[in-house]
């Protein structure tokens, strides 16, 4: 893989890099589209990776569609795949971790300790590895991607990352890989993720800036719609997810809730 950027871009073309864990959805092919849109060619990478999910989570359920994955990449003209084994990732003797930045310690770093440990030493491995011009991830997991940006500022690594905007299904469900989890009836209950953040929406819209009463409606909407294993629901300081004591500038609305055993992330930005 590395060779093969450095070859496309020794042609003075620019390389656009996908990094994925599989279980490929419309939202990961929407950012296939705005890498093919601003660069010359595209590659992506598919591994599962182990770091990031703690004992106790999902690492061994996580959905695999590995042969449907490279048909989805194939067809939408991905020019190659980089889909390494966990040993060639991390061979016995792997011992090296990026400690990541300060953005990682609150929200998903409370909730999953070691998780943001593990996303940015392996995406600086991919980075390494598929040294591409452009590195495009999705809005969805909204603290990941601030703390792959302030990685790479901070550690000075020669790529531009894009943020694409979360795709949802037609009833606003956020497209993840783990949606398949979901029984019907979960399906219809994990809506309330989407609505309770559109009532966060509306509210700002309609003037309101004190923060607890945006959090106190978002709570009461999970709860209603049969949300009631709540991780957090907050609004924020979108560059640095601190807290605030009302909207001014840009905040974000951020939700991490149960719905049976499946752990659903979903978020909005609030201007
Ligand atoms: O967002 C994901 O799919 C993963 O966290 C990533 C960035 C591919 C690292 O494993």
């Amino acid at each position: 893989m590395h060779s093969y950027v450095e070859g496309v871009r020794a042609r003075g073309k620019t390389v656009g890099l996908v990094p994925t864990m599989g279980a490929l959805h419309a939202g990961h092919m929407s950012l296939v589209r705005a890498s093919q849109a601003e660069c010359d060619e595209t590659v992506a990478t598919i591994f599962v990776n182990p770091t990031q999910f703690a004992p106790h989570e999902d690492l061994n359920k996580y959905p695999r569609t590995f042969s449907a994955d490279l048909e989805k990449l194939a067809e939408h003209g991905v020019a190659a795949v980089f889909a390494p084994t966990n040993e060639e990732i991390y061979p016995a003797e792997f011992s090296t971790y990026v400690e990541p930045p300060e953005v990682s310690r609150s929200l998903e770093g409370d909730c999953r300790p070691g998780h943001f440990r593990g996303v940015a030493t392996i995406v600086l491995k991919l980075f390494n590895v598929a040294p591409a011009d452009v590195a495009f991830f999705g809005q969805k997991d909204f603290q990941q991607s601030l703390v792959i940006r302030h990685m790479v500022k901070d550690l000075n690594v020669p790529i531009t990352i894009r943020v694409c905007p979360i795709v949802r299904e037609s009833d606003g469900l956020a497209m993840s890989s783990r949606n398949v989890y979901l029984s019907s009836e979960e399906r219809g209950r994990a809506l309330a993720l989407s609505r309770a953040l559109n009532v966060a929406k509306g509210m700002v819209d309609q003037g309101e800036r004190n923060i607890s009463k945006l959090e106190t409606a978002m709570r009461d909407e999970l709860l209603t719609g049969g949300v009631t294993t709540i991780e957090y629901a907050c609004v924020v300081d979108a560059e640095s997810l601190a807290s605030l004591a009302a909207v001014d500038g840009t905040a974000v609305a951020l939700i991490a809730a149960r719905v049976g055993s499946t752990r659903l992330i979903d978020n909005c930005l609030l201007t």
